[in-house]
């Protein structure tokens, strides 16, 4: 499918230049996020310089405090009716209800072709096989270094991009193929939040129209006076006063217009929101409070959210379930708060370990530095992929792929590690 039909696509309308069903892998189980609820096991208390925000996989889904400090925000808080009123269509269909997956991803693979300095044919495997689930009004939390292929991944999730091979489905519809009416449905239903807001909007629009421009796509108002309502209730619901929709990009700052980012994702009533690292780009000191309105918004809405960081701190309060991605696969899934117990792959261990910890329960964890950058997604390592930097690496690791497979713990039935040491009881020491 052409980026162009995608109404988030920046290089398609409001925007200039383009910045740009089975369960989870594991065993079958109740809802992912139900079943760290079940454990008790909600994210544990703010432990990074991020300010505590939400508890988000425990107890029942009623909205976090927003965080403390000044806002960027220069109207009322992020507030608002849930569900507009009459002025426009409803919600985007698709599946309801817990355990139910609403967006599939199923052995998804992309390649692109490498610069000439590698020679004309080499290929950039940047994702190599993914099966990844997004449950309806869960966030999913997707980690990993810069170059892992997280992009790439929220690009196929949301249709922009087209595997080369497996699948991605949304209520049963394959994203890539779907025509006409079914297209449209799921370019309702599926948005995105892009990492840099200045270039996924395009600067000589004000932003009444960067905000309506998916409004009017998918004809979802009728008449100006329609329009500029649903436009204003739309910027109240990320924070921002209804009288800033006729100025430009350029007079905002970038929290801002990040939340003019999410306002326009959220105006075709999605059912899932793909971030792809959507505070990156951002002051330290605005992180917090995006992070929050997207927290915030998920459990009010019930959207679900993909929440793409290459920092494990910036996803981990807000996280139902987290992924791991390393060198185009993800090596360790589960809920949010067993990956940071008991993370079982060696890497998660080495990402969380650069993590700040005040929690006392994580205090005198190793720091773990790894070696060197990671390999070229040209040519990966044979045998694990992370074998060339694991610190505990042993000979069958060269030799064989390692699968996801649980590593036990209290999340045995959703947590899942791709390492052949995965819930030892004693880690090897490094073999030579
Ligand atoms: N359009 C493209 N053309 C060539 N290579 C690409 C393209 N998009 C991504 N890549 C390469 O694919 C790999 C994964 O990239 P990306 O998905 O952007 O990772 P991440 O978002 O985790 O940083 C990287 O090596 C990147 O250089
Ligand atoms: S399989 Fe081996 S190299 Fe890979 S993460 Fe596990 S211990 Fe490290
Ligand atoms: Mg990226």
């Amino acid at each position: 499918m052409p980026p162009s039909d995608h109404p988030a696509a920046p290089g398609r309308t409001a925007a200039g230049p383009a910045s740009a069903g089975r369960r989870p892998v594991g065993p079958a189980g109740p809802h992912p996020a139900a079943a760290a609820q079940d454990a008790g096991s909600g994210p544990p208390a703010a432990d990074t310089g991020m300010p505590t925000v939400l508890s988000a996989s425990a107890g029942p889904r009623t909205p976090g405090p927003l965080t403390s400090g000044p806002s960027e925000a220069a109207g009322p808080g992020p507030t608002g009716p849930a569900h507009p009123g009459p002025a426009h269509s409803g919600p985007a269909s698709g599946p309801a209800g817990p355990g139910e997956p609403l967006l599939v991803a199923v052995g998804v693979r992309k390649s692109y072709r490498a610069g000439r300095s590698l020679g004309g044919r080499a290929r950039v495997r940047a994702v190599d096989g993914v099966d990844l689930s997004v449950f309806a009004g869960e966030t999913l939390g997707v980690v990993g270094e810069s170059g892992c292929g997280k992009s790439t991944l929220a690009r196929m999730l949301v249709g922009l991009e087209r595997p080369d091979a497996g699948h991605v489905r949304y209520a049963g519809l394959d994203v890539a193929t779907a025509r006409g009416a079914r297209r449209r449905e799921l370019r309702r239903a599926v948005q995105m939040v892009f990492q840099d807001p200045l270039t996924s909007l395009n600067p000589r629009m004000p932003i009444i129209d960067v905000v309506a421009e998916p409004l009017d796509v998918h004809r979802l108002v009728r008449g100006a006076a329609a329009r500029r309502d649903r436009v204003a209730e739309l910027l109240e619901m990320v924070g921002l006063a209804p009288d800033m929709m006729r100025r430009f990009p350029h007079e905002f700052s970038g929290g801002q217009r990040q939340r003019i980012g999410i306002a326009r994702a959220l105006a075709t009533e999605p059912r899932v929101i793909v971030c792809d690292e959507p505070v990156s780009a951002l002051d330290v000191s605005v992180q917090a409070q995006v992070v929050n309105l997207l927290a915030e918004l998920q459990q009010r809405l019930g959207i679900a959210l993909v929440f793409i960081a290459h920092d494990l701190g910036v996803v981990r309060h807000v996280s139902h379930r987290v992924a791991v991605m390393y060198l185009g696969r993800v090596v360790e899934l589960g809920p949010g708060a067993a990956v940071y117990r008991e993370p079982a792959h060696p890497y998660t261990r080495a990402l969380l370990s650069s993590v700040p910890v005040r929690h006392p329960s994580e205090r005198g964890r190793p720091r773990i530095v790894l070696a060197g950058d990671p390999p070229s997604p040209v040519d990966p390592p044979a045998g694990c992929r992370f074998h060339t930097r694991c610190p505990i690496v042993q000979d069958v690791c060269r030799r064989e792929e390692p699968v996801l497979r649980t590593p036990g713990g209290e999340a045995a039935e959703t947590h899942v590690a791709a390492c052949h040491f995965a819930g030892a009881p004693v880690l090897p020491t490094p073999a030579g």
